[in-house]
C-alpha cells in the first residue's frame, strides 16, 4: 500500500463522525434523562400510568384526576388526595418508574413536587424508594408549608442504603384535609454535571468518549411525527418544564415484546438540553426540523403551501434561540434559561426522510427564508430512505441542481451492503452539494435477540464501509450510526449502538469502531492506494489514510474483513522521517462475537506500539480485524 502525504487530498471536516441522537427505544424519557418518575404530571392519555393507588381496607380516602385546560393548555392535569386522619399505610400512592427504578447505594435522591393545599390542610407526606418486597431502600417526611391555596414547587431529598434496578416511589398521605399534586418528581444527584433535573452521567459520558464532530437531533422520525399534530416542536420543549407540553411518542408502540404503550415525551430533555449536551461533549449542534410533512410512511398529513409560514418561522425563530444576542426575543429566551453566550449554530436540517415533490415545494419555502436571513446557516436536505431506489434518484438529482449544502442518505443494510458499498462514494461529483449520512447501521440476520445483531460482522462491514466514507471526506463530510440508545426492556429497533438498563451501560463492537474512527479523525485526507487493485480489494482489506497535522501523525486505518492473516507494506511517501507508532486492534475471530450487560468489555480495542522498518510498516493484520496505526512523523 502507498500513502502519499505530500499533498493531502482534502481536509476532513471536524464534523465527519458524529451521533444521532432520538427518543426511540427510551432514549431519552426512560434514558439519558434521568427522571425517574414515570407519567409527573399526569398527562398520559390514561392519567395514572405508572401510578398504583394503595389503600387500606376500611379507611376513608379518595385521589381524584382533575383538570384545568381553560387556564393550563400545556399542563392540565393534576391529582387531589383526599384524607382523613390518616396514619402511613392507610393511603399511598406508588410510581413504577420506567421500568422500575434504577437507584444506586449512597447516592441522595432529589424529590420534588408542585402542591396546592387550603389553609384547613394538616398533611404530611412520607416519600420512599422501596424494592419489589416493599423494603424502604431510603425515606424522608415531607411536609408541604404553604397553605393559601396556590401551585409551590417544594422539594426534599434523601439517601439510598442499597442499590436496586427496580426501585419504586412510594408516596404515603398522613394527616387530614386535601391537597393537589403535580410534577411529582424524583432524580438522581449523580447526574452529568451534577445538574439538578440533569441528564444520567454513564450514558453521556459514553457520548463524550466518542468525542463526536456533531449531534443531530431530536431525531429521526419523531420529527415529522405519525401525524402534525405529533410533530416535534422545538417551541413547546424549552421554558420551565412544567410548561412544556407533551406529546405521544411517535415510537409509543404495541406489539410483542417491542410494546411501549407507555412511551410519551415529557421534553424534560428538550432544545435548550440538547444544546447544552453539544456544548458539554464539544459536538456542533444539528437540529432537524419539520418541513410540512408528516412521517410519510404512516401518513399523507402535509401542511398546505399557505400554513407553511409557521414552520418557516419555527426555523428562523430556532437560529435567533441558538446564536441571537440577549437583545433579541428568543435569545433573551435563551438567556433566561441560564445561557446568555450563544450555542454557534451552524447548520439545520429541514426534514427527516421525507420524499417526492411535496417535499421539494416545501424544502424550497424553507431554503430561500433561511438563507436569506442567515446565509451562513448549512442546510441539510432528506434524499429519503432508500439509496438505489428511485425515490432517491429523483431527489438526489432534484437537490444537486439545487446545490443543496449536504445531503442526507440513511441506509439500514445488510453487512453484505456495507461491503459491497465500500466505493459507493469514489464516484460521486466531487464540486455541489455533500453528503451527510446520517443514519446507518448494518444489520444481521438470524441474530438470536436484539442485542445480537450489534455483532462483530455488522461493526465490521460498518468499519470497512467506514473506510471508505474516509477516502471519500471531500465528499461525505457528516455521517451518524443510527439509533444510538436503546433500553434493554423498552426498545422499539435493533441493532442500535448503545445498550442500557436502569443501571448498567455497555457499548457494542459498533460503538467501538465508531470511537475508532471518531477518535482517529485527523485533518487531512491523504491518498492511499494498493499496488493490486486500488482501494476495493478483492481480498476483503479495505484502507484509509489522513494525517493530524495538529499532532503530527499518520494515521492508517485497515480492516481485514477475511478470515485469514493477510500481511501488508505500507510505503509512506512524502513525509520526513517516521518514528514508531501506535497500534489499536479492534479483532475478533469470532464473527457472533457481542457485548453484553454480562460482559460488556468482550470486545474491546487493544494498544500496542508499533514499529517501523526504513522504509515503512510492515503490518500483519488479523483476521477479521480493525486496525488503527497511528505514526509520528517529522
Ligand atoms: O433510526 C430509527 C429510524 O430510522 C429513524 O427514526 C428514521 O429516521 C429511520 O427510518
Amino acid at each position: 500500500w502507498t500513502v502519499d502525504a505530500s499533498k493531502p487530498v482534502a481536509d476532513i471536516q471536524p464534523t465527519m463522525w458524529g451521533i444521532f441522537f432520538e427518543d426511540i427505544n427510551f432514549g431519552a424519557d426512560g434514558g439519558i434523562y434521568a427522571e425517574l418518575v414515570k407519567n409527573r404530571s399526569f398527562e398520559f392519555s390514561s392519567p395514572l400510568t405508572g401510578w398504583t393507588v394503595k389503600q387500606k381496607k376500611f379507611r376513608e380516602g379518595t385521589v381524584i384526576v382533575q383538570n384545568r385546560q381553560d387556564t393550563h393548555t400545556a399542563n392540565p392535569r393534576y391529582i387531589s388526595v383526599h384524607v382523613q386522619q390518616a396514619a402511613k399505610g392507610d393511603l399511598a400512592l406508588i410510581n413504577d418508574g420506567f421500568r422500575g427504578m434504577g437507584v444506586k447505594k449512597d447516592i441522595r435522591y432529589f424529590f420534588s413536587l408542585l402542591y396546592s393545599q387550603p389553609v384547613a390542610a394538616q398533611i404530611q407526606l412520607h416519600i420512599s424508594l422501596i424494592d419489589s418486597t416493599g423494603n424502604v431502600l431510603g425515606d424522608t417526611i415531607f411536609i408541604p408549608t404553604i397553605k393559601d391555596g396556590n401551585w409551590h414547587k417544594q422539594s426534599a431529598s434523601f439517601l439510598s442504603h442499597a442499590t436496586c434496578p427496580k426501585a419504586k416511589l412510594r408516596i404515603d398521605f398522613m394527616g387530614d384535609g386535601y391537597i393537589r399534586l403535580d410534577m411529582v418528581s424524583l432524580f438522581p444527584s449523580d447526574t452529568w454535571k451534577g445538574r439538578p433535573g440533569g441528564m444520567r452521567a454513564d450514558m453521556v459520558q459514553m457520548l463524550a468518549d466518542l468525542k463526536p464532530g456533531f449531534i443531530r437531533f431530536p431525531g429521526g422520525c419523531i420529527v415529522e411525527g405519525r401525524d402534525l399534530n405529533n410533530r416535534y416542536q422545538w417551541k413547546k420543549t424549552i421554558g420551565p418544564v412544567e410548561e412544556r407540553q407533551l406529546i405521544m411518542n411517535r415510537w409509543n408502540v404495541e406489539f410483542a415484546h417491542r410494546s411501549a404503550p407507555d412511551y410519551f415525551q415529557t421534553f424534560g430533555l428538550g432544545f435548550y438540553e440538547y444544546f447544552q449536551l453539544a456544548e458539554d461533549i464539544g459536538a456542533s449542534p444539528l437540529p432537524i426540523l419539520n418541513c410540512g410533512m408528516a412521517c410519510q410512511f404512516n401518513s399523507a398529513e402535509v401542511a398546505d403551501m399557505h400554513q407553511l409560514d409557521s414552520y418557516v418561522q419555527d426555523a428562523l425563530d430556532l437560529i435567533e434561540f441558538a446564536n441571537g444576542d440577549t437583545t433579541t426575543t428568543w435569545g433573551k429566551v435563551r438567556a433566561s434559561m441560564g445561557h446568555s453566550a450563544p450555542f454557534h449554530l451552524k447548520m439545520m436540517g429541514v426534514g427527516n426522510e421525507n420524499w417526492g415533490p411535496q417535499y421539494l415545494e416545501r424544502l424550497d419555502v424553507f431554503t430561500k427564508a433561511i438563507k436569506n436571513k442567515y446565509p451562513y446557516i448549512k442546510l441539510i436536505n432528506s434524499s429519503g430512505t432508500d439509496p438505489e431506489g428511485e425515490r432517491f434518484d429523483f431527489l438526489n438529482t432534484a437537490l444537486r441542481k439545487r446545490n443543496a449544502d449536504l445531503i442526507d442518505e440513511h441506509y439500514y443494510r445488510r453487512p453484505e451492503w456495507f461491503f459491497a458499498n465500500t466505493s459507493r462514494y469514489d464516484h460521486y461529483p466531487r464540486n455541489g452539494s455533500k453528503v451527510f449520512a446520517g443514519e446507518y447501521a448494518a444489520h444481521v440476520n438470524n441474530a438470536t435477540g436484539p442485542q445480537d445483531k450489534s455483532n462483530w460482522l455488522a461493526a465490521l462491514a460498518e468499519a470497512a464501509f467506514m473506510t471508505g466514507m474516509e477516502r471519500n471526506a471531500d465528499v461525505v463530510q457528516m455521517a451518524s450510526y443510527a439509533p444510538l440508545f436503546a433500553h434493554a426492556e423498552g426498545w422499539q429497533w435493533a441493532p442500535d449502538l448503545i445498550w442500557t438498563n436502569n443501571l448498567s451501560i455497555y457499548g457494542t463492537p459498533s460503538y467501538y469502531v465508531q470511537k475508532l474512527f471518531s477518535n482517529n479523525k485527523g485533518s487531512k485526507l491523504l491518498s492511499i492506494n494498493s499496488s493490486i487493485g486500488g482501494t476495493q480489494r478483492s481480498d476483503s482489506l479495505y484502507a484509509s489514510a489522513v494525517m493530524d497535522t495538529v499532532s503530527g501523525e499518520l494515521i492508517l486505518k485497515m480492516v481485514n474483513a477475511s478470515a485469514r492473516r493477510q500481511d501488508c507494506n505500507f510505503i509512506i511517501q512524502g513525509t520526513g522521517k517516521c518514528k514508531d507508532g501506535k497500534l489499536t486492534v479492534l479483532q475478533s475471530g469470532d464473527l457472533k462475537t457481542t457485548n453484553s450487560f454480562e460482559q460488556p468489555f468482550n470486545l474491546l480495542p487493544k494498544e500496542s506500539i508499533i514499529s517501523l522498518q526504513k522504509k515503512g510498516l510492515q503490518y500483519a493484520a488479523p483476521p477479521y480485524s480493525l486496525s488503527v496505526m497511528r505514526i509520528k512523523y517529522i
